[in-house]
Order: structure tokens, then sequence, then C-alpha cells
């Protein structure tokens, strides 16, 4: 659909004016003399100044010099507009993170009243009653056992602080080796050095090597390219939990501190896992003092058809990140869950954690959350996603007649489908031909065929969906019709 987005003046400039004088030796920012003059600005000005100024994330720059980039402009519930006035299906919630969808003037409110309120105010050494108030509201909605939140800006920011608490819980608690960790291959874990050490991707390590030591991996629970065959999935379940107990061991226990995983992980498409996994892994953390840490950064709030991945698959974590969704994305937050043994030794009198974010718990965000949280229970999102789940499940299983489709896997509104060469043989596509067909085709025929979500290679090359979950079965018929289209173009190009 055509919309008229693209021309916008702003007000800052005019007020930026007298401010800004520049020199010759300062680069040449035609987009603020546009704005400074007043000029309407659009598409053409934006292309310009981003393709010379900007710096996109995990971003190869080099097709700008020939096409444009992606501008997103405008938000609106589960769709997306961009700077040539092309209307899409957000498949991605933003980054698994609109789950109530765009624009929703509740959080608007929220935020305007809470800026007016106490716009700033840092969780050190001072509380506020929105922070407050949400760790209350987070408790009862998480899973059993938890009791503390320690607020973050993000999903990375959880992983380091449940990785930093748990080396000072240990040390102050009569186990001071214990400090390793243990993570499961091909997962995503965030970007900070801390983090990105528990990270599983290789190519994304190899630039910033040397990582912080001591985190190890563990197979994850990609059953579709399992190692051998198994009886069924539980049994594949057993194996693949075992592996952990096995790295244990060879670390030694007493200095492994804690295990990562996510319910549902993401990079390499969408693996869930069987009971027997989750069920086995907690034994496992149990027997052997290891703490397990669910990562749900994307997988909460919704995301599987419950509150939490936690609660789905009764994981019964120690500590759980979560982040993305609990504002629906309209501001930066996160919010690690603990239980309160991780808090007892800080109640000796003396014991403080040296550690913190400025902006962790900024009382405009968790205003935000609260606002998102409220509506969640009032449209019921999360009976919504459980419900419609296995109907998105069954229409996206229409594409196993196509011979690129080897796999449809996932669960609550959060799905992968597997590329293949060779749907018998589970070939994938070599290097060149994953470059070939999602940077060189992929990527782009889905944004032009009306669909943002990604084609990703971290693993094997997978299409990832995770729409909004105000999305029913309507969106999910035109998913599947756009994904069918562009899918039998790229098994043309593929064999061409
Ligand atoms: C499982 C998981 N952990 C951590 C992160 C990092 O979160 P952020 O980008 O908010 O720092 C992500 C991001 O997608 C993630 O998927």
């Amino acid at each position: 659909m055509a919309i008229s987005e693209s021309k916008k003046t702003n007000p800052l400039a005019n007020l930026l004016k007298p401010l800004l004088k520049r020199t010759s030796s300062e680069p040449e920012l035609a987009l603020l003399d546009a704005m400074q003059a007043g000029k309407e600005v659009g598409d053409k000005e934006w292309q310009k100044s981003g393709k010379e100024h900007s710096w996109l994330h995990f971003t190869r720059h080099s097709p700008f010099s020939k096409g444009d980039m992606n501008i997103i402009v405008r938000g609106e519930g589960h769709f997306i507009y961009d700077s040539k006035g092309n209307k899409l299906i957000d498949g991605l919630s933003g980054l698994f993170t609109c789950n109530a969808g765009h624009a929703r003037p509740e959080l608007a409110a929220a935020a305007q009243k809470q800026m007016m309120e106490l716009d700033f105010m840092p969780l050190w050494s001072y509380g506020h009653p929105r922070a407050i108030e949400l760790a209350e509201k987070l408790l009862s909605i998480g899973p059993e056992g938890m009791n503390r939140i320690f607020f973050t800006t993000g999903g990375t920011e959880g992983v380091e602080s449940a990785w930093k608490i748990a080396k000072q819980y240990f040390k102050m608690t009569g186990k001071p080796q214990k400090h390793k960790v243990i993570s499961r291959m091909t997962a995503y874990h965030g970007t900070s050095h801390g983090a990105l050490s528990i990270t599983g991707i290789p190519a994304f390590k190899q630039m910033f090597e040397p990582l912080v030591p001591s985190a190890f991996r563990v197979p994850n629970t990609n059953y579709y390219r399992a190692p051998h065959e198994f009886a069924n999935e539980d049994e594949f379940g057993i194996w693949a939990a075992n592996r952990l107990e096995e790295a244990i061991l060879f670390e030694g226990p007493d200095t492994v501190a804690a295990f990562f995983v996510e319910p549902i992980q993401n990079a390499g498409g969408c693996f869930t896992a069987p009971k027997s996994y989750f069920k086995r892994i907690r034994e496992i953390c149990t027997k052997y003092d290891v703490i397990l840490v669910a990562d749900e950064t994307i997988t909460g709030y919704g995301r599987t058809g419950e509150w939490f991945g936690s609660i789905r698959y009764d994981i019964q974590p120690d500590m759980m990140i979560t982040a993305k969704a609990i504002t629906s994305g309209a501001q930066p937050l996160g919010a690690l869950f603990l239980k309160e043994k991780f808090f007892e030794p800080f109640k000796d009198g003396v014991s403080t954690l040296a550690h913190g974010y400025t902006f962790g718990g900024h009382p405009v965000a968790c205003a935000v959350a609260l606002a998102n949280l409220e509506i969640f229970e009032r449209e019921n999102l999360i009976e919504r996603a459980r419900t419609n789940s296995p109907i998105f499940r069954k229409t996206l299983e229409k594409l196993y007649d196509l011979p690129i489709v080897g796999d449809v896997r996932g669960d609550g509104y959060f799905f992968a489908v597997e590329i293949v060469k060779d749907k018998k043989t589970k070939e994938t596509l070599s290097r060149a031909e994953s470059e070939k067909l999602l940077r060189g085709f992929l990527n782009n025929a889905l944004l032009e065929a009306g669909i943002y979500c990604r084609a990703d290679d971290r693993g094997d090359p997978v299409i990832q969906l995770a729409p909004p979950l105000t999305c029913g079965p309507k969106e999910f018929d035109e998913i599947e019709a756009i994904l069918r289209k562009v899918l039998t173009e790229a098994w043309k190009r593929l064999n061409g």
C-alpha cells in the first residue's frame, strides 16, 4: 500500500541552528544543513546521510553503495512502513520486541505521565515507585521461586549481570573457584565481552578474541540434525542434556558456576527441546550446584504462549534473563529474575554488588512496562498466542510441499523454516550458496513481497518468524503466501 510518509520537517533544527557553527575540517552534514534551512527532508536526504554517517548494527554496508538502505519510518499494529511508502507485515516484532504491536497509545500515555512525574532517577542507592511496582508485578507472573529483580536496559546486560552475580555469590558462599559458564552451540547471548564469551557463534567472536576466559559450549537441541538416530525426541533430549554433565565433569564441578540456556534457541532456527531435556538439565544443575540460567530475552512475555518459556516447559531456573518485549519494545529495559538465595549473602550489612547501569530500571521504561503488561492481560495476548500457535504451525507446514523447505519448527509465535538443497538427505546450502541466496536474494525479496522477517545463516539457513501476538490466522495465511512465492523463486535460483 502506498502511503505518503517521506516528507518531514524537524522543528529541532531551528533550535539547534545558533549552537552549530561548523568548521571546514568537519564532515559535510547535508541533512543538518537542510534541516537548519527549514527544508523538508525525506527519503532522499535520509539515504544520503545514512549512507555517509550512520553505522548499522550487524550490517554489511557494501550493498548501500549500489542500492538504498531500508529505512523504516512508522509502525502501527502489526505493520511497519518504510521511507518509500511500502507497508510491511512485521514478521519479527521489531526484533522479538513488539509483542503487543506497534504504536500503542497506552504506552505513549504512560511514558508521558511518567516523564512529567519523575523523568529520571537511577537505581543507584535510591529506589523509585515504578521500578518497585514493576518488580512486584514481574514476580507475580514469573516462574515459582523467584524473589528479586535486577533491572538492566537489555538482554546483553542481563547475561552479563547473571554471570557476575553468579561469580560473586559463589565467592561469598565458600566456593570461590566456581566461575566458569557453559552454554550451547550456536546460541546467541549478546555482544559485550562477557556475554559474547557465552555466545556460541565463533564467527561473531573471532574479531574480539581474546574474550573472557572460562566459557564452554555443549550441543544444542537441534533434533532435525541430531548426530545419530534416536528412538524418539525424548531420548535425544536425554542425550543432549547428558552432554552438560559431561562438560561439568570435564571442567571440574568445583569450577563451574552456571549454565545458560534459552527455552527455545533462536540462533540456528528455533530449537525447541523435549520435556526430558529440561528435566534432566535441572537434575544435573542441582547435583553439581550449577546455577541454571534461563535466557528469555526472546522467549519472555508471551512469545511461547506462556508468560515465560520457563513456565511453559517447566524449566525451574535459578535465574531468568528477560528484556525486549517487557515494554513491547517501546522503551529499552531488561529484568533479571533471581531466587532469594543469591541475595542472601548481601544481607550481611557490609556487602555490595559493585555492578549496575545508569539507565537500568529507567522510570519511564518501568512505567511503560507496567502499561504493556496491562495490555497483555486486558487483551489476553498470552492465551491468544497459545491457542493460535497450532494454527500458525499448520499454516507454515503447508510449505512442506516446496522442495526447498526441509523443516518447520518452533512453538508459540516463534517459528523457523529451514532451507535445504535436498529434502531427503537434508543437505544444506554451501557457504557460497547461502551467501548468494540469503544476502543476494531472500532478504530483499521478502521485503519486496511485503514482509519484514529474517533470513538467517548463523547456523544452517532459516527464515525466522516471530510476529506480534496481536496477529491471527488471517496474517498467518498472508505470511504463508508470501513465503511460498519467495521460496518458489529461491528454489529456481538455487538450481538455475
Ligand atoms: C537469547 C538472547 N540473549 C541476549 C540477547 C542480547 O540482547 P540485547 O540485544 O537486548 O542486548 C539476545 C538478543 O537478541 C538474545 O536473543
